[in-house]
């Protein structure tokens, strides 16, 4: 029978998610604190050959979906190079992108001819001073042009993350929704989660009393299927031509069917969001682990998945910001 990783809950991690560099262009007011030091040093990257071991090791364990992200992961060199090497990996699946999209325009063809299947974008506003003010740079210009070479280049559907703050950009949603129907991209709504000083100090906002608004106003109907390996929950308009998706970590965490866990650029398992948890990988890697010995220390691993976060009961517990593991 084909492998299969289980935690302690009886929950099938089949999705591993990759932060390539902690890095990042943008300094998103929920993310990443502006003048942050004491990123990851070049040393403690892992390199492709050390991730692209990691990932045959998840597939061989049944685990064969594959999401990279950052920090910004367009920031990491040779990116195409590491997707084009993932995507050939036996058991590999999906092999998917999170980005910012401000680099995009000069690198959507080439991650489409290496095997990358879907890109998510995180845009926040479509107003130039709103998205500078939540993003700390003029940037609203290169992610719409990165939009568009994602389009051309064939990836479809696109998917935008709209993180919601609180008088600051959930008077745009309606305006968001229609500018992602008009391009045929999927709206998702999200959650702030408290990670870090960053995380906890954005206006947070529910997703319900929203969401409600917007089933009134577009006449949205509730979507059986789901899209994607994630935790959101999706709703179309009546036509059935576009849709949008919530995802609710705060109000409606959705933990009792995670199938995922991230890797970090230093080689670190962390095996929930909003827990500690976690295990080193890179010692193992650069002690000349083998491939068995690197699969039993992902079972291992494995095993120290706790059931859920604890956003609500424990908001400050988590210090790292969410640039680290890659949302
Ligand atoms: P799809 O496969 O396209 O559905 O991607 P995704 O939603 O899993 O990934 P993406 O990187 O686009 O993340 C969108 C939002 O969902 C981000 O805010 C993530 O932090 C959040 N998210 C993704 N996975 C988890 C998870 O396991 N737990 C929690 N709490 N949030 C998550
Ligand atoms: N809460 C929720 N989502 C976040 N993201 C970044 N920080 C947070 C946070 N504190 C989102 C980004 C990106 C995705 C990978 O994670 O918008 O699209
Ligand atoms: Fe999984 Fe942790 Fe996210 Fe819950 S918060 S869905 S357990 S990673």
């Amino acid at each position: 029978p084909p492998a299969v990783l289980q935690d302690r809950f009886g929950r099938r991690i089949s999705y591993l998610r990759i932060s390539v560099t902690d890095r990042c262009d943008l300094r998103c007011s929920y993310c990443l604190p502006k003048g942050h030091t004491g990123f990851e040093e070049p040393q403690n990257w892992l390199r492709f050959d050390e991730i692209s071991r990691v990932v045959a090791a998840f597939a061989r364990l049944g685990a064969g979906r594959v999401r990279l992200t950052g920090g910004e992961p367009l920031l990491r060199r040779g990116l195409a190079t590491l997707a084009a090497q993932l995507s050939a990996l036996p058991g590999v699946d999906e092999l998917s992108l999170s980005t910012n999209a401000t680099q995009l325009h000069k690198h959507a063809a080439s991650l489409r001819a290496a095997g990358v299947q879907r890109i998510n974008v995180s845009l926040d506003s479509l107003d130039r001073a709103c998205s500078a003010s939540i993003t700390g740079r003029d940037s609203l210009a290169s992610v719409m042009s990165g939009l568009e070479a994602a389009k051309a280049a064939g990836f479809a559907p696109i998917k935008i993350n709209m993180v919601l703050l609180r008088g600051v950009n959930e008077q745009e949603v309606p305006q968001m929704a229609q500018f992602c129907f008009e391009h045929g991209f999927i709206l998702r709504l999200i959650e702030t989660m408290p990670m870090g000083a960053t995380g906890r100090s954005s206006p947070a906002l529910e997703l319900g009393p929203l969401r409600e608004a917007l089933v009134a106003r577009f006449g949205l109907r509730p979507l059986a299927a789901e899209l994607g390996g994630g935790p959101a929950r999706y709703w179309s308009t009546p036509d059935g031509r576009s849709t949008i998706g919530f995802i609710s970590p705060i109000s409606q965490h959705f933990c009792a069917t995670c199938n995922r866990v991230r890797l970090s650029v230093d080689g670190t398992l962390y095996l929930c969001l909003g827990q500690e948890e976690r295990f080193e990988l890179r010692p193992l890697l650069r002690a000349g682990i083998d491939d068995a010995g690197l699969e039993s220390a992902i079972r291992a691993a494995i095993e120290l998945k706790p059931e859920r976060h604890e956003f609500n009961e424990a908001p400050q517990k988590i210090v790292r910001f969410m640039s680290q593991t890659g949302g």
